[in-house]
């Protein structure tokens, strides 16, 4: 049993398909164009999977930052996967990656629904149950094909979303403070996906979700900076869940910062739901854009509906 109270990220892995929906491609199936998809939502390209499974790109980002992590695998002590739309009912996602990658038979792996916050609940669950175990390091996904659920005829939601995994290998440590903060209010009626009736399609009152966005983001970033001691001006980076720029831009105008410590990449990927925050993280690391000691604060929200934030020190 461990007694360690901060978290390091050691290595971080993304995949996103290389089918890419252009703005102008979906305006040739629903009554939308360029012009208004980039204005009202920053968002210029999606990908969308053809013939990969959910899994697949779970395993490629998992694999990815495995390696990345250099790590030896037997040291890993839990494997959660985070996704509204898992391939199977059973066997979970990350018993997938678990058989795929050949991860150890004797740890917990299984899968988390919070929706856009999912990585961020599946690194606090993580670092629970590092906290119980023997092992170093634990392994979260984010995994999404919420193309699969979007009505390609509601020019109100199809034009919002793209496919994409990543992943992330944390490790417990006392050398980097970590904290956390999680939350949801249940309500099915401002954002919700069914599974029931034949329905199966992403359904969302836009401006209410923007409205608990831009409200929930900032109060989350505060929190975390109350529990660090720390202002915003002693951020290096903010990692926000890529849905809309205009709630980006919203947010560092709330916390009174300059746009361009928000990494921003949802004009490539659209919103990716879980993995938004793990892919945003594996490029900037891929870009050497992390340097030891930066400060970063991450924070997802979306369906439950869900909200989650934690202050990370590289
Ligand atoms: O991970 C969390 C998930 N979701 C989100 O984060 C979404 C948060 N919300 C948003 O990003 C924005 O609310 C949207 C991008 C979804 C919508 O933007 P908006 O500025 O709130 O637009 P609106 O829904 O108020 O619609 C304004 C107009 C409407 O037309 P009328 O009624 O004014 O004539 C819509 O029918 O824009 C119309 N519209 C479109 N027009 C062209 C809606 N979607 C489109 C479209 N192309 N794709």
């Amino acid at each position: 049993m461990q007694n360690l109270k901060g978290l390091r990220i050691v290595g971080t892995g993304h995949y996103v398909p290389d089918n890419v929906v252009t703005n102008d491609d979906l305006s040739k199936i629903v009554d939308t164009n360029d012009e208004w998809i980039t204005s009202r939502t920053g968002i210029k390209r999606r990908h969308h999977v053809i013939a990969e499974k959910n899994q697949d790109m779970a395993i490629a980002a998992a694999k990815m930052a495995l390696e990345n992590a250099g790590i030896d695998k037997s040291e890993l002590g839990v494997c959660i996967c985070a996704t509204v739309r898992a391939d199977n009912l059973t066997p979970s996602m990350a018993c997938m990656v678990q058989k795929i990658l050949e991860l150890p038979n004797n740890i917990p792996c299984f899968d988390i629904n919070a929706a856009c916050s999912g990585f961020m609940y599946g690194v606090q669950a993580a670092r629970g149950m590092l906290l119980q175990s023997d092992k170093k390091y634990g392994l979260v996904i984010g995994s999404e094909t919420l193309s699969k659920v979007l009505d390609m005829t509601d020019r109100s939601t199809c034009i919002l979303f793209g496919d994409g995994a990543g992943a992330a290998v944390i490790e417990l440590t006392d050398d980097n403070r970590f904290f956390s903060v999680l939350g949801s209010k249940g309500d099915d009626v401002v954002l919700n996906i069914p599974n029931h009736n034949g329905e199966r399609y992403v359904n969302m009152l836009g401006s209410d979700v923007f409205k608990f966005a831009v409200s929930t983001v900032p109060k989350t970033m505060f929190e975390l900076l109350d529990m660090a001691e720390l202002t915003a001006d002693d951020i290096d980076l903010f990692v926000c869940h890529q849905a809309n720029m205009r709630i980006i831009e919203s947010v560092a105008k709330k916390c009174k910062q300059n746009l361009d410590k928000f990494y921003i990449n949802l004009h490539e990927y659209g919103n990716t739901s879980s993995a938004s925050i793990p892919i945003a993280l594996s490029e900037l690391n891929e870009k050497g854009m992390l340097k030891p000691g930066m400060k970063i604060i991450c924070v997802g929200f979306g369906g439950g509906l869900t909200w989650g934030g934690a202050y990370i020190e590289w």
